[in-house]
């Protein structure tokens, strides 16, 4: 037969596409964070063809679905392929609170569902760093290309929200909560649910129950990592927040001086008796660096990380100095992982973060 182009043109008005070929086309298009096909989700509706032009709806999970414009374009490449297709209209739209509840009875997007590991920055004490520790080791994770959240789970004194320059509070949708994206973290915070300035008053139950709803009620989607900023000390917060998160590993702060180690001793001890592991510590204001003569300065003495890390087994992942763009950092907003990435203190946060990559494979 030959293949000349009238025959081919002759073809290409032969088959006037119809509903069951933008249907059998469509399967390929998978929604890029459930990995299922949008048709069988129920989410492509109204579809119509009039002379080659298709017409469909797109109901999305959530108004805010950061891969909207992707998943419109997927759509539109894969039946822009199709013979006798001319043009292609998209009206989007969401799934409602009674589609969703049919569609996925829960959520797959809220809560962990589709979060692959969970890492908990914990201290024994207050002050030590850990806040800042969580948001640069975020920030490195991120660079290094993987989904990264947020969750400050400080219920004493929410902080990513200022070191972060986070204002205004998430938008709820369908019940759901979600988060607010900053350096191309999900954040969530306790602080951004509660009045600014005023005391937050915790019991127990309460603490839990806030907890419980920053774990499940958050649409954190697909991420690889969520890291979790636990309140300082060993109190109750800790060990709900501890025990709430399965398979979360721990990430210990400490700084280097004798009186900082009984406290976190004992935070080590604590998350031993529950049987969570201890991907390994990071020693904070380890060294102070003097710009001329260059010779660190110990100005909390030396060797507690070492000294810890030797008896309880755990690695040493890295030793961040003290740091006058840290500072600046949490005051300002802009963590040092954005202000200088690649300066000496971030190269060791990256150097971190590959440590925590390599404990998990
Ligand atoms: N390596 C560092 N160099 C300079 N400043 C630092 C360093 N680490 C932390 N800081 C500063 O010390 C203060 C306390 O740090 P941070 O809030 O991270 O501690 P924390 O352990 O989370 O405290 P809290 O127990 O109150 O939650 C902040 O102002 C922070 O910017
Ligand atoms: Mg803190």
């Amino acid at each position: 037969m030959e293949c000349g182009t009238g025959s081919w043109e002759i073809q290409r008005n032969d088959m006037a596409v119809n509903e069951r070929g933008i249907r059998e086309a469509l399967k390929v298009v998978l929604d890029p964070e459930l990995k299922k096909s949008l048709l069988d989700l129920g989410m492509i509706r109204d579809i119509s063809v009039e002379e080659g032009q298709v017409s469909l709806s797109l109901a999305l999970t959530t108004a805010k679905c950061p891969r909207k414009d992707d998943i419109v374009d997927e759509i539109k490449r894969v039946l822009g392929r199709l013979p006798g297709v001319s043009g292609v209209n998209i009206k989007l739209s969401t799934l409602n609170r009674e589609e969703l509840t049919q569609l996925f009875p829960k959520h797959p997007l809220v809560g962990l569902e589709k979060v692959r590991h969970v890492l908990a920055v914990a201290s024994g004490k207050g002050g030590v760093g850990k806040t800042t520790i969580a948001i640069n080791v975020a920030l490195a994770l991120a660079g290094k290309g993987l989904r990264i959240g947020l969750l400050d789970a400080d219920v004493y004194g929410p902080s990513v929200p200022v070191m972060l320059a986070i204002e205004g509070s998430p938008e709820e949708e369908n019940k759901t909560i979600i988060p607010i994206e900053k350096f191309g973290l999900r954040v969530m915070s306790l602080g951004m649910i509660t009045e600014k300035g005023q005391p937050i008053v915790w019991r127990g139950p309460l603490v839990s129950k806030a907890i419980k709803q920053l774990l499940g009620e958050v649409m954190w989607g697909e991420l690889d990592y969520l890291v979790v900023d636990l309140p300082p000390g060993t109190g109750d917060p800790s060990i709900t927040i501890a025990q709430s998160i399965p398979n979360a590993s721990i990430l210990m702060v400490t700084t280097p001086q004798e009186v900082a180690l009984a406290d976190v001793r004992r935070a080590i001890d604590l998350f031993k008796k529950f049987e969570m592991g201890i991907v390994g510590l990071v020693e904070n204001m380890s060294y102070f660096s003097q710009d001329s003569s260059g010779k660190p300065i110990a100005i909390f003495g030396r060797g507690g990380g070492e000294k810890l890390s030797r008896e309880f087994g755990l690695p040493l992942l890295g030793k961040i100095p003290i740091e006058l763009e840290i500072g600046k950092g949490g005051d300002s907003g802009i963590p040092l992982m954005i202000s200088s990435p690649n300066s000496e203190t971030g190269r060791i946060f990256q150097g971190i973060a590959e440590k925590i990559l390599s404990a998990a494979r």
